[in-house]
């Protein structure tokens, strides 16, 4: 990618004086799902997302000169070296370009804003938050001020890290990955902004059934499609669903909206039993709640559906306007959920920064 190789280059041989940022970004959650990758963490399928007003993660980086790459990583007041390994792999990469990442020290510390056992993956906030402090310092340092290609740029960044953290540099909807229909590409997630304003409003609660770690981690998932004997199918019919998506958005055909998103969350799922090995990872009372909430759209007619991400956890969305109808319901599934634990979230305004300071 031109742009990201032109700021690169643009960086000096070493930093000069230590830089200190902090960025907060949100986790997202796709309605057409990302699963599958190929090359250097490219997608096999376009994805669309929006990104959460309340489960965020706030990250503070201090990058000082030194004579080689140190990664340090505080999470939550802890040590967390499986992350902190994730973590300096990825610079070590951006090192591979840049001799600039090669001398220097990065102390990473971390929170999120959702329980750290609620099953909630916090790579997509984590890795954005930290991708926007890179952009951040790569700003700085060759005295450019914030425009689009900020974004662009820590979306890039981002997706290095964590595919779904590309989208999470933004806020409201966004899209990864080449379409037909969108400018949308590979490389790094995109604005989506043509739906109609219905859409706004939308709420997610997410109803929290188990709090133990998936049995096998997206990054295993993505592996196992290349081997799927469903995978050409698979990306076929997102691609399918991306443009019935942005189709039903941008009219607001709510209906056929929840019709797409709960075949994407299924199809998903579906993925994972027909790997090889098969595996599942939804739960007993992921099933009864899928099925309540079809049984009260069916006596209501309300407009209100699921999605599920790589684990058992149910994301109820449905509209601000059916609040007071919706919300009983959501009530009456608590005893379905692990400690009887629901996020109420919803479409979120996207990341902020909080400070900078050389
Ligand atoms: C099911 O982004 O967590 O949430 O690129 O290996 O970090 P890596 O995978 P990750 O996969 C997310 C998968 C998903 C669908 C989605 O967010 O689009």
């Amino acid at each position: 990618m031109n742009f990201y190789l032109n700021t690169l280059s643009f960086l000096p041989i070493n930093l000069a004086e230590p830089f200190t940022v902090s960025w907060t970004a949100p986790s997202n959650i796709a309605l057409v799902k990302y699963w599958g990758k190929h090359g250097k963490q490219l997608p096999c399928n376009a994805s669309l997302s929006f990104s959460l007003r309340e489960s965020r993660t706030t990250t503070k980086i201090v990058f000082t000169p030194a004579k080689e790459l140190k990664v340090s990583l505080d999470f939550e007041g802890a040590e967390n070296e499986k992350f902190r390994e994730r973590l300096e792999k990825f610079f070590k990469g951006l090192g591979e370009v840049t001799h600039f990442f090669k001398s220097i020290d990065i102390c990473i510390s971390s929170s999120n804003t959702f329980p750290h056992s609620a099953g909630i993956a916090s790579s997509a906030s984590s890795l954005a938050s930290i991708a926007l402090c890179v952009s951040s310092l790569i700003y700085h340092v060759t005295q450019k001020d914030v425009d689009d290609g900020f974004y662009k740029l820590a979306s890039y960044f981002a997706r290095l890290g964590s595919g779904s953290a590309a989208r999470s540099v933004f806020g409201g909807y966004s899209v990864w990955g080449h379409t037909n229909i969108l400018a949308s590409n590979d490389e790094f997630a995109v604005p989506f902004k043509s739906y109609d304003p219905i859409f706004h409003d939308i709420q997610d609660a997410i109803l929290l059934i188990s709090e133990s770690e998936k049995r096998i981690g997206s990054s295993i998932g993505h592996n196992l499609m290349s081997k799927n004997p469903f995978a050409d199918i698979r990306y076929a019919n997102a691609q399918k669903n991306l443009n019935k998506l942005a189709d039903t958005m941008k009219t607001g055909n709510l209906k056929q909206f929840f019709e797409v998103i709960e075949q994407e969350a299924l199809e998903l799922h579906a993925m994972m039993m027909v790997s090889n090995p098969p595996y599942l990872l939804l739960e007993p009372n992921s099933i009864l709640i899928i099925n309540r909430i079809k049984e009260f759209r069916e006596s209501t007619g309300l407009n209100l559906g699921f999605t599920i991400d790589a684990g058992p956890n149910i994301h109820l969305l449905y509209f601000e306007k059916d609040k007071e109808e919706v919300l009983p319901f959501i009530e009456s599934l608590r005893q379905y959920c692990e400690k009887g634990r629901i996020i109420f979230d919803g479409l979120g305004n996207g990341p902020v920064i909080n400070h900078m300071t050389t």
